[in-house]
């Protein structure tokens, strides 16, 4: 006889948190969202952890290196779509990588022989007015010089005619960094001689990078940007079941940091072999997988070597997955029951597998009660789709700015692998749809006030960090009722737009 879950199964919307004792160091700026990433044993620290518990979502219109930049800026990580050939992923990965924060790389410079003419051209097309100046003009020949557009005048010079090297700061002229200097140290020698940029050269006079005054200001603007040992950002990518053994390795030549297997259902045997197949190829690939939404699912996957766990099928927002085959389980209660599945198995062995809340989430305050409901982090789609970050256009509809949103499953994107059910079955059927979402603004800006929130939350809670939010949450399921008690109610609103998200 078919098996029946006892309770029905419940979405964020019908929960609430209830306040727990605040203490007096309990505040916002005390508390800390950093979070595991992949799996650790008991007692040791995992090999990768984030400083805000949110990745963007494996998706076309959603994380591309653009978006991977801004967000680990921000302390997240971004999984680059897999939903495209191997080279051009790898290629973004490899972007991200080459970003390192505050250390910048040109991808053309000038030589001294070159004309004036030449460094118009190169700020038309970069927009950078300083140019270095490197003996074969390419990015890391010898460094000659650095010609800013503040040393010729444009109305009296004859561009054409006049060479770089009777305009530059020569080389010996030059203040110059080493290779290995931090950014902070660059930052130093900027302000103490009173520079705008910075070269840092190898020991043998190639030019590395350029540090400029207005990237370490940004810099410290993102006290918890994401940054690996040799301080390049971090950055995730989605991988299938089918071409792994092509596409992981050229992923990890590129820099890549995590990956996850990408799939609406992950409880199978092309999951089960995929794990094993790349960790025994690649031990030290870090390798998530999913979706599941229950402890069964947990327990195959995590027996099965994912280093984390997604959970969620049918509650994306772009998803008609539970209308088109009727599977899928409210993200909520899909939430709890793994979590406990995870702190089961953590018991029991002594390793701890990090969860993934993936879909689903609308409100902010969804973020705070996924991770109260004991997972690590949460996966967003339509949330970061809304960012000028996000790969897709901002057009005007009805009046308003939006911004353009497809699932993987929808016939624009047609990522059918992620549907995989081996054989050479052809998808028919779309599990995902086409559409718009609001425009909102930069990515800072949201996941700024959006990770102010979870902190006030948490305080309210009396919670500073996630694991003891885990383990103070209560958590209370609300009636119909009162969740319309919840919204502003028996009022006419004034400014709607106080109750944006
Ligand atoms: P959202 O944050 O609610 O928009 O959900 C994003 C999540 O929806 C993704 O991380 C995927 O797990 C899932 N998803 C992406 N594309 C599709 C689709 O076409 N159909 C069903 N689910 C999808």
């Amino acid at each position: 006889m078919a098996y029946f879950f006892e309770e029905p199964s419940h979405t964020f919307g019908e929960y609430l948190l209830v306040p727990g004792y605040t203490s007096a160091d309990c505040i916002p700026a005390n508390v800390n969202l950093v979070t595991p990433v992949v799996k650790f044993k008991k007692g040791e620290k995992p090999a990768l952890s984030m400083n805000i518990p949110l990745v963007s979502a494996v998706m076309q219109s959603v994380s591309d290196d653009k978006m991977a930049i801004a967000l680990a800026k921000e302390g997240g990580i971004s999984f680059i779509y897999g939903s495209q050939t191997i080279e051009n992923q790898a290629a973004m990965v490899a972007r991200v990588k080459g970003y390192k924060a505050g250390f910048v790389t040109s991808d053309s410079n000038v030589k001294p022989e070159d004309s004036l003419q030449a460094v118009i051209d190169l700020k038309e097309r970069t927009g950078h007015s300083t140019v270095a100046v490197t003996a074969d003009g390419t990015p890391n020949g010898k460094l000659e010089g650095i010609i800013t557009s503040r040393d010729f005048r444009l109305d009296r010079v004859d561009l054409k005619n006049s060479k770089v090297s009777d305009f530059m700061t020569p080389f010996t002229e030059l203040i110059t960094g080493q290779d290995g200097i931090t950014l902070a140290e660059a930052s130093d020698v900027i302000w103490n001689n009173k520079l705008n940029s910075l070269p840092i050269i190898d020991k043998k006079g190639n030019l590395k990078y350029m540090v400029f005054r207005k990237d370490y200001a940004s810099h410290e603007e993102h006290p918890l940007e994401l940054l690996d040992s040799q301080q390049r950002y971090i950055v995730g990518a989605g991988i299938n079941t089918r071409d792994y053994m092509e596409r992981v390795p050229a992923l990890l030549e590129a820099g890549v940091d995590v990956m996850t297997l990408d799939s609406s259902e992950g409880f199978t045997e092309w999951q089960r072999r995929a794990l094993h197949d790349i960790h025994e190829k690649w031990p030290d690939a870090k390798v998530g997988a999913g979706n599941v939404v229950d402890r069964e699912g947990f327990l195959f996957l995590a027996e099965a070597g994912a280093d984390f766990v997604k959970i969620g099928i049918g509650g994306g927002s772009i998803c008609i997955t539970r209308e088109q085959k009727g599977i899928g389980r409210g993200q909520a209660t899909a939430t709890i029951e793994v979590a406990k599945a995870r702190d089961e198995y953590y018991e029991r062995t002594g390793i701890y597998i990090p969860i993934c809340s993936d879909g689903g989430i609308v409100h902010d305050y969804h973020m705070t009660l996924a991770l109260a409901m004991g997972a690590d982090f949460v996966m967003l789609g339509r949330y970061f789709a809304r960012f000028d970050e996000s790969p897709t256009n901002k057009l005007i509809v009805n009046g308003s700015y939006v911004k353009e949103y497809w699932g993987e499953g929808s016939n624009r994107a047609r990522n059918w692998q992620r549907y995989d059910m081996g054989g050479a079955s052809k998808l028919s059927f779309e599990e995902g749809v086409d559409s718009y979402v609001p425009y909102a603004g930069s990515l800072h800006d949201n996941v700024t006030m959006s990770m102010s929130k979870i902190r006030h939350t948490m305080c309210n809670c009396g919670a500073m960090t996630i694991p003891e939010l885990q383990q103070k949450a209560k958590i209370t399921l609300v009636s119909q009722a009162s969740i319309a008690e919840g919204s502003a109610h028996d009022v006419i609103v004034k400014n709607t737009t106080l109750r944006a998200e």
